[in-house]
């Protein structure tokens, strides 16, 4: 299958390009499209065959379900249902935070076919920001489900050039929207009614941070499983996810790091400064620094997973990722860093 790229240029028209992709998943075709986050792989949610093609063009398994992407909350019939006692708390969490990187996890309604859930009887619904994935949701006018653009268990794509490299030849089209806003994915909640403020459970750290999260319940951040071969209790939350290639070493400090003679090693460092203590503990084959200077933990969002994937582009034999701030957006990124972590020695097969 030959793979369209349609570039968004100053004065290409926006409505043009989303009739056209808005046809294509009329047809039960999948299309790769920015939003804010990440690129997103997206199909129409109500159309089962259309569904099974994003799972076929990533390689997913089909026990890791789907996000569903509306336009708002009048878009959420059929798509989901919001039970009473947490009606005031997503009413509330939705009017401040949609459209925008936050993901909420619903009792799955009748319209949705069953793999986009995986057989699950709740569903994660958001409304994305991105202007063009606006207008195409308007053109459609139904739900796109639609995970992050890259084969499965890899590095998401922040950028067409990444989504070309990960799905050239398995879909017909890529819309080219540039570098996405935020740079990592969604913030994924469940909200639970409790007695004094709803209980909001953070299932996958992501832009909307806890602190933004506060003043509108308890929040927990609820640690996803890694190292279990089983479903864990976050369905769809395997440890492979997010992970280059190249092993990722994950030390909490400098000295935690001990160079094997004779290997090459690449560096993800934070800030690019000597005092961090990482620079000088051994000749680095590669170094791709996030937020160079002073240090700015969205702007090391944003450039994060296209650092990473630069990284494990250059034949290392291990990637060594520098902690990052434990705040904010860096909570969701040192968060990615440990569950892309490689355990265990760099290659166990070879006699040392
Ligand atoms: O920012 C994002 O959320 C991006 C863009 C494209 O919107 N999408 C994204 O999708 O990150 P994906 O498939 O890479 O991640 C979806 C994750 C699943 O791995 C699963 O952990 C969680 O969402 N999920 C989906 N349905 C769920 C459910 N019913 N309950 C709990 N978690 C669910
Ligand atoms: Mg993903």
């Amino acid at each position: 299958m030959e793979t369209k790229l349609i570039e968004l240029e100053l004065f290409t028209s926006h409505r043009e390009v989303a009739k056209e992709a808005a046809q294509l998943l009329a047809q039960g075709q999948v299309i790769a499209l920015p939003t804010e986050t990440v690129y997103g792989l997206a199909a129409d949610a109500f159309n089962p065959a259309a569904v099974a093609r994003i799972f076929k063009a990533k390689d997913r398994p089909s026990h890791d379900p789907l996000i569903v992407h509306v336009l708002g909350r009048g878009m959420l019939e059929g798509v989901a249902t919001v039970p009473e006692d947490i009606e005031s708390a997503f009413r509330r969490l939705t009017e401040e935070f949609w459209p925008g990187p936050l993901t909420i996890v619903l009792p799955k309604g009748p319209r949705i076919p069953e793999n986009v859930c995986a057989g699950l009887p709740t569903i994660a619904v958001r409304a994305p920001s991105h202007a063009l994935m606006r207008g195409i949701l308007k053109e459609l006018g139904r739900p796109l489900a639609a995970p992050s653009a890259n084969r499965f268990g890899r590095i998401s794509p922040t950028t067409a050039g990444a989504v070309l490299a990960e799905l050239e030849g398995r879909i017909p089209m890529i819309i080219d929207g540039g570098a996405t806003r935020d740079g990592v994915e969604s913030t994924i909640i469940r909200i639970s009614p409790a007695e004094k403020k709803p209980l909001i459970e953070i299932l996958r750290p992501g832009p909307v941070t806890k602190e933004m999260l506060k003043p509108f319940g308890k929040v927990k951040l609820v640690e996803r499983a890694r190292g279990s071969g089983t479903l864990p209790e976050v369905p769809g939350q395997l440890d492979s996810h997010y992970a280059p290639r190249t092993p990722l070493l994950t030390p909490a400090t400098p000295s935690d790091f001990v160079p094997e003679p004779g290997k090459r090693y690449g560096l993800l460092s934070y800030r690019g400064d000597g005092e961090d203590g990482f620079l000088s503990l051994t000749p680095w084959a590669a170094i791709e620094t996030l937020s160079p200077g002073s240090g700015k933990i969205i702007e090391a969002a944003v450039r994060f997973y296209a650092l990473l994937r630069r990284l494990d582009e250059r034949q290392l034999d291990a990637i060594v990722a520098e902690p990052l701030p434990e705040h904010g957006i860096g909570l969701a990124l040192n968060e990615r860093l440990r569950r892309a972590r490689h355990d265990g020695p760099l290659d166990p097969s070879s006699p040392s």
